[in-house]
């Protein structure tokens, strides 16, 4: 099957949605948070790095999730292995730090010290455990690791499929925009007091674009008519909207920034297309299909015209959102918190493609400058500083909406057609909750 037929094939059969009530107790009771960790968190894949950050054997990298803490490391056989970060000797937390080079992992408790493919190689006073020495018997709990796209992935259920069936035909689709070439130029954690799916349920929609986002209606098409919406099995989702063009939702068509801008980056006249608006997009698809490469972006070859131009959106179960562009794409991904259903901790990271020469990144929509290199960690709380204009808009209603979620008014959301994903998402996530498949057909 060619990735059309496989897209096709994977769609959910619509209408398919219960109707599950998306009452504001899931946004703030701990007992839905505990059974969020225990039916779902634990059973799905998550990012726990970047393969670019595991190069070498003995690079580690640790990610917390909930009240865990991953352990990421290379082996000396070149295997990236993942376990818990927790010595089995008295539970001590192994590694403290976000990436450390450590071929052998040494507790900072009692010593004990295990190897990059988490064996007990020393203990002290092996010969005084009565049940005997622990080297060969006490070793790091090992957890299903994989890498994909550029990133390694791990996931807390032993029986977990792997990566690729888990995302589908999405990985498919994601293939041709090789983001394991691609560097993070931006790395940001943000603490926003809101439960994590208040923002996944903005990602889930883009029926807030028009009202809450007007700026970016000066280069995307943010009419719902014009946008292609996909519910998938998986309970994955893509959102395909059109770039390049004043959207008709800007009022007057006229040709404002940055589009002119990017416009005149590709040899194209704002002044030829002033009664033609629509067109401008077309013409930008050309020019940097005939300029792109020459200008070092040979990844513009496994593009599809559409794709030079336009803004296809993911929605990954649970909690992943990527934004492919040409330029790049972005990650927003909120997490939970370890105890308070109330917060989350929100990441935004932007990568570019590595073009030869290039130093600078070049304009993108989500409004990243600066050095063409990896990008240090900076974590702080929502309100402390700007996470980029776009995700300060969205993170402003969804400390809002946590509030709103507590009165006795709520009970439960009111939903265009064109937001059917955010109920899916909910409906999904009460699947995992009832350990079932999620629905795939009405
Ligand atoms: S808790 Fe790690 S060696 Fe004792
Ligand atoms: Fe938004």
């Amino acid at each position: 099957m060619n990735i059309a037929e496989k897209t096709a094939a994977e769609l959910v059969k619509e209408p398919l949605l219960r109707g599950d009530p998306m009452s504001g107790e899931r946004y703030h009771d701990h007992a839905f948070m505990a059974q969020e960790w225990e039916a779902m968190w634990t059973k799905v894949w998550h990012i726990g790095a970047l393969t670019a950050q595991l190069e070498n054997p003995g690079d580690v990298v640790t990610h917390d999730i909930g009240r865990e803490s991953i352990l990421m490391t290379r082996g000396e056989d070149g295997v990236i292995r993942a376990y818990y970060n927790v010595c089995p000797h008295r539970g001590n937390r192994l590694v403290r730090v976000e990436e450390a080079h450590l071929p052998k992992i040494v507790c900072s408790y009692h010593g004990w010290t295990f190897d990059s493919k988490g064996q007990l190689r020393q203990a002290q006073n092996p010969e005084d455990f009565p049940q005997g020495n622990p080297c060969g018997k006490r070793n790091l709990k090992e957890i299903p690791c994989e890498t994909w796209g550029g990133f390694v992935w791990f996931n807390m259920d032993p029986d977990a499929t792997s990566v690729r069936d888990y995302l589908g035909v999405v990985a498919d689709q994601l293939a041709v925009y090789d983001m394991e070439n691609m560097v993070r130029v931006q790395y940001m954690t943000v603490e926003v007091e809101c439960n994590w799916k208040v923002i996944q349920d903005n990602f889930n929609e883009s029926y807030h674009l028009p009202t809450l986002h007007t700026e970016l209606n000066s280069m995307i098409e943010d009419d719902y008519r014009e946008t292609v919406f996909e519910l998938y099995q998986s309970g994955h989702n893509r959102m395909q909207m059109k770039g390049g063009l004043p959207a008709y939702s800007a009022g007057s068509q006229t040709i404002q920034e940055p589009l002119a801008e990017i416009m005149k980056e590709w040899e194209l006249d704002p002044q030829d297309f002033v009664d033609k608006p629509r067109e401008i997009r077309l013409a930008l698809q050309q020019q940097k299909r005939r300029l792109g490469p020459k200008r070092g972006n040979v990844h513009y070859d496994k593009l599809s015209d559409d794709q030079l131009t336009d803004f296809h959106h993911y929605t990954l179960f649970p909690n992943l959102s990527l934004t492919m562009s040409a330029e790049g794409f972005q990650i927003l991904r909120p997490q939970p918190h370890p105890k308070d259903p109330e917060k989350c901790y929100f990441d935004h990271w932007f990568f570019v493609p590595k073009v030869p020469g290039r130093e600078e990144v070049a304009y993108s929509a989500a409004g990243i400058g600066g050095k063409l290199e990896p990008a240090e960690h900076d974590v702080f709380k929502h309100g402390e500083k700007s996470a980029g204009f776009v995700a300060d808009q969205d993170l402003s209603i969804a400390v809002g909406q946590q509030l709103g979620f507590h009165s006795r008014a709520y009970d439960d959301a009111y939903l265009s057609h064109q937001e059917r994903r955010v109920r899916r998402f909910h409906e999904v996530l009460n699947d995992y909750l009832a350990k079932r498949r999620p629905a795939s057909t009405s």
